[in-house]
């Protein structure tokens, strides 16, 4: 491996405008780029020259330390590679879900892509009260993409377990088993929290059959290796247009892919629609549009479930060949078959509710919370909002998935649960 090289603003545009690939890209002239990193742990470079106004290329660098937190705060640059290799099967598999990938360089940690101009993060757009169009539905397909074309619903085992392998991430998976799973329930210092709710979290921590059952959540993004997941699939990691009827979902910055349990992807993402479900009438604008983007944000939850289902489906009625359930096995019992693919979904359902407690009650009282309950100004409003989550994520995590659920039915009781807590603010 070479010296690794950080990009700085000059540097970054004397190898855009020396790379021809890329310069074919942004057009001909004088290259200028913006840091546009917000994140907290990369940097990223935004490109324009000046006969164009509209940035067609983004470049995205890992650095060997955790941004926020400087260089005192050892990260191994690792994760670009997890970073552009799931992009790069992501570009294969589901290329109107990602943007495309142009050039990388897993030697100096970074990779160069297409920038969704149009696009804005879906947080962001919820917190400001866009609608959510179809961006659920698109989600869940993607999901079912990536479960269905990594996992042996369509791979030989071997070739399964060769990905399973290449894709360990254990330095960011080991961030997610600490900081989604394990500190938030219990004294750690990063911790932070609403003091509104300091009660609540003591309740929590003090919850032995919750705790239980995060323990179980967490055991099976530790041991579960079904598919390749996005790894960090929540309403920032996902872009939709500014304006107009097509939401056009499109997934960025999968750094936390490893091979895990489906659920943990759904389940997150879920989560993140609930918390943007109670969170909307404590934000700030007309109330009546607020109830809208609620009850748009509720709904969301089974229409992520249906495009997930409905893809998988697609998929592996078309073509079977992965070892999961080889024909000859089934002896042409397509009913055995069926039968069984509702039995697989069924089990990726039922673990959606409690990964996605546990998304929902890190993001109340763990290191990093969410834009949804950051832009609620009133600390007791933010509270309310924050005991309606922390009841709906217990009872995601601890209530079983109903016995007689269809597969297309399997979530609704997430959302039911959130329509209570819509229903009954003062009863959580
Ligand atoms: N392909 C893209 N097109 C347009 N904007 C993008 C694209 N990729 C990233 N961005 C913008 O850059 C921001 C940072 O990107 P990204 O989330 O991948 O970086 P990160 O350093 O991993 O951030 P985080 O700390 O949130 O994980 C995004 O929130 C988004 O606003
Ligand atoms: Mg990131």
């Amino acid at each position: 491996m070479s010296e690794f090289q950080a990009f700085d603003i000059e540097s970054v545009c004397a190898h855009v405008g020396a790379d021809p690939s890329l310069r074919a890209i942004i057009g001909p002239g004088e290259i200028t780029a913006k840091e546009i990193g917000d994140g907290n742990l990369n940097q990223a470079f935004v490109f324009l020259t000046d006969r164009s106004d509209r940035p067609a290329l983004i470049l995205k660098q890992a650095l060997p330390y955790l941004r926020v937190a400087g260089e005192g705060w050892p990260l191994t640059r690792d994760r670009m590679r997890f970073e552009t290799e799931s992009l790069l099967f992501h570009n294969r598999i589901a290329p109107d879900s990602v943007p495309k990938v142009f050039a990388y360089d897993l030697d100096n940690s970074w990779v160069a892509m297409e920038f969704l101009a149009d696009h804005e993060v879906l947080r962001g757009s919820l917190i400001r009260g866009t609608p959510l169009r179809d961006a659920a539905r698109e989600i869940g397909e993607f999901s079912a993409r990536l479960t269905y074309h990594s996992s042996e619903m369509s791979l030989s085992a071997p070739e399964k377990r060769a990905m399973v392998s290449n894709y360990t991430n254990p330095e960011l998976c080991n961030l997610q088993e600490q900081f989604v799973f394990t500190n938030p329930f219990f004294r750690s210092e990063e911790n932070k929290w609403n003091p509104a709710i300091d009660a609540n979290v003591a309740t929590v921590r003090s919850d032995a059959a919750l705790k239980r059952a995060i323990a179980m959540a967490k055991a099976d993004y530790m041991s579960n290796t079904q598919a390749l997941l996005h790894g960090d699939l929540h309403t920032g990691s996902v872009m939709v247009t500014k304006a107009g009827t097509a939401s056009e979902a499109s997934m960025i910055d999968p750094e936390f892919a490893f091979y895990g349990p489906v659920a943990y992807d759904l389940g997150t993402l879920m989560a993140n629609f609930a918390i943007g479900a109670l969170a909307q009438t404590a934000l700030d604008g007309d109330p009546q549009m607020r109830l809208l983007r609620q009850a748009e944000l509720v709904r969301a939850i089974p229409q992520a479930w249906n495009g997930f289902t409905a893809e998988i489906e697609r998929l592996w009625t078309l073509d079977a060949s992965g070892d999961l359930a080889v024909r000859d096995y089934w002896g042409g019992d397509d009913a055995g078959f069926a039968a069984f693919r509702s039995d697989y979904l069924l089990s990726i359902a039922a673990a959606c509710g409690p990964q996605g407690g546990c998304e929902i009650l890190r993001r109340c009282m763990g290191i990093v919370s969410v834009g949804d309950l950051e832009a609620i100004t009133d600390a007791e409003r933010r509270g309310t909002v924050e005991r309606q989550l922390i009841a709906v994520a217990r009872s995601w995590l601890l209530d079983p998935i109903p016995d007689a659920a269809a597969p297309d039915r399997a979530v609704d009781h997430l959302s039911a649960r959130i329509e209570t807590a819509i229903a009954s603010p003062g009863s959580n």
